[in-house]
């Protein structure tokens, strides 16, 4: 695998660190005059700096350049060491891994033996806060009394977990989050020298995402890059914008419906469509955070479309004010906590289950989970199938993708679950059905990707993929989105990608979700959101009313 560009990218002198000027000065000035200090702590949000400049100063104090100011040079044998992460007397610690008093410990008894390649021995702990108390009183007393070949550099995102004891032995360096316009021309710069085709404006919105963290941006463009086509607005805020926008609100609306298992199918789509973990909690706070600002009566301050804004409006007030909170908090913690570690998904996957007030659903397979509207539901209704239903029937059947997966408990989705549970006549071997759609529903978009990308990002905005009559049915959350799927022979591309993979040849149409007809019908004294609507369209009847 090609390295990731973030990491190619990473800065090898202080002229090439973006908007941390206040920082780099500093550190600048104190390598010239020969002040290093013993022990550093660099603070900021993720991804503007702070391991980058702390390998910036520990190869500045250990250079072989005969001028102060030259340091690092990045050509010397111990500059170039470091940058190959072969330089013996650098020492990176991973405090998320490494918290225990023992960890500490055996850090400070290797810190006695004199640094053996270079001038000084330099530590970095990464991620300190997440020390625990022994280990940070261990800590503190090195820091009280350092040999003086020791230097210590602390890096934190989240510096009120810092001890007061520790901060205090500390020089303290602020980073900041890095302004839009830095962003938009280091990635410029980027993309010229990776010959990235990129449109300006496409910068802007990567950008924008990134909310002033280097790192994030140069991971988007990058994920958007690797597709290998112009990079255009319009692509942009398919695979960033309104494809993972789609995803957060589907997310959202499995929370307020409690509904794990579609929750978690949601997730694991927004990964596997290339989201990182944190990015996406992110894209989950911050619309969580709009909900709440219209809750709170805010509506003004939220940045959004008018169709956005109806939606948002909605669930805003189907949310419990404490529900509200207490999700927003949670999430909050999974966009601080998402390490890129071996399990990246498991905070998101943490924060959703306690959303939803931790049932035991979430032990089982998603397959096996009731949707919520076949449940029962008290004695008023009662399901009354059909004649002609088979065993099929009683158990529910997954729909025709994950996404229609996540769909499952609401009406939208209703219609593959129906065929397939032998509402209509059972499909002819060899004929298409609902079934032979789902199981090979990922291999159809993999053929479709390979011959355009930008249609599988598209589907990959599809809210339900439905086999109606013969005719597949992909239903989309915005009009726009379904004009998008429509053009030119985009259509045409799935026929061709469903034919290639499952030898069926089946027209394709689109429908807008948000209309009128593209809704299930409604039981006019029911409320048309309502569960009882939901199980009618599932088959139930109304038995007794109270
Ligand atoms: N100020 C910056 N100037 C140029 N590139 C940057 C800057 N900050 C981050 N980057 C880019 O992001 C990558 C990661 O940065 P770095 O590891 O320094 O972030 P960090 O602040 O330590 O983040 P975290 O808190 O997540 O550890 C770098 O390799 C570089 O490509
Ligand atoms: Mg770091
Ligand atoms: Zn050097």
């Amino acid at each position: 695998m090609s390295q990731a560009l973030y990491r190619k990218w990473r800065p090898h002198l202080w002229g090439q660190v973006v908007g941390q000027e206040h920082v780099v000065q500093t550190l600048q000035n104190a390598i010239r005059g020969g002040r290093v200090g013993h022990a550093y702590l660099f603070a900021g949000p993720r991804g503007t700096g702070k391991t980058t400049s702390a390998r910036l100063l520990a190869k500045a104090v250990n250079c072989l350049a005969k001028e102060l100011k030259d340091r690092p040079c990045d050509h010397c044998d111990h500059c170039q060491a470091v940058n190959d992460g072969r330089f013996l007397d650098l020492i990176e610690i991973d405090a998320a891994s490494n918290t225990s008093v023992d960890d500490v410990r055996d850090l400070r008894e290797k810190i006695n033996f004199s640094p053996s390649q270079g001038r000084f021995k330099v530590y970095i702990i990464d991620e300190v806060h997440m020390l625990s108390t022994a280990a940070f009183n261990a800590l503190l007393k090195t820091l009280e009394e350092p040999p003086p070949h020791a230097i210590f550099i602390l890096a934190t995102t989240e510096v009120h977990k810092i001890p007061a004891t520790v901060l205090s032995r500390c020089q303290r360096h602020e980073f900041r989050r890095i302004p839009l316009h830095l962003i938009v021309s280091h990635l410029k710069e980027l993309a010229e020298q990776e010959k990235i085709n990129v449109d300006e404006e496409a910068l802007t919105l990567i950008a924008r995402q990134a909310t002033g963290s280097m790192r994030d941006a140069i991971s988007l463009l990058d994920q958007l890059a690797s597709s290998g086509i112009q990079i255009t607005l319009e692509t942009a805020q398919t695979v960033l914008g309104t494809a993972t926008s789609q995803m957060v609100v589907e997310l959202v609306d499995t929370v307020l419906q409690r509904d794990p298992a579609s929750g978690l199918v949601c997730i694991h789509r927004a990964l596997d469509s290339g989201s990182d973990p944190r990015q996406f909690a992110r894209q989950v706070v911050d619309y969580l955070r709009n909900l709440l600002l219209v809750r709170l009566g805010n509506a003004d301050q939220v940045d959004a479309t008018a169709e956005q804004r109806t939606s948002m409006a909605k669930q805003a007030q189907s949310f419990e004010k404490e529900h509200l909170l207490e999700t927003l908090k949670l999430f909050n913690g999974a966009a601080s906590e998402v390490r890129s570690g071996w399990q990246p998904g498991l905070p998101l996957e943490l924060a959703l289950a306690h959303a939803i007030g931790w049932r035991e659903e979430l032990t089982a397979a998603p397959e096996k989970i009731q949707p919520a509207a076949t449940q029962p539901t008290g004695g008023i209704l009662k399901r009354t199938p059909p004649a002609s239903e088979s065993s099929a029937a009683q158990t529910p059947v997954p729909a025709a993708t994950p996404q229609a997966d996540a769909e499952e408990a609401r009406p939208a989705a209703r219609s593959v679950a129906a065929e397939a549970a032998g509402d209509d006549p059972p499909a002819a071997e060899g004929h298409p059905t609902p079934a032979g759609i789902r199981d090979n529903w990922a291999k159809i978009r993999a053929v479709v990707k390979r011959k355009q990308p930008m249609i599988e990002a598209l589907l990959n905005s599809c809210k339900s993929v439905e086999l109606r009559e013969g005719v597949l049915q992909l239903s989309f959350g915005s009009p726009v989105l379904k004009a998008k799927m429509e053009k030119d022979d985009n259509l045409q591309i799935v026929t061709s990608a469903v034919k290639q993979v499952l030898g069926w040849d089946i027209p394709v149409t689109c429908i807008d979700a948000t209309t009128k007809g593209g809704q299930m019908q409604s039981n006019s004294d029911v409320d048309a959101d309502g569960m009882v609507n939901a199980a009618l369209n599932l088959g139930g009847k109304i038995v007794q009313k109270e």
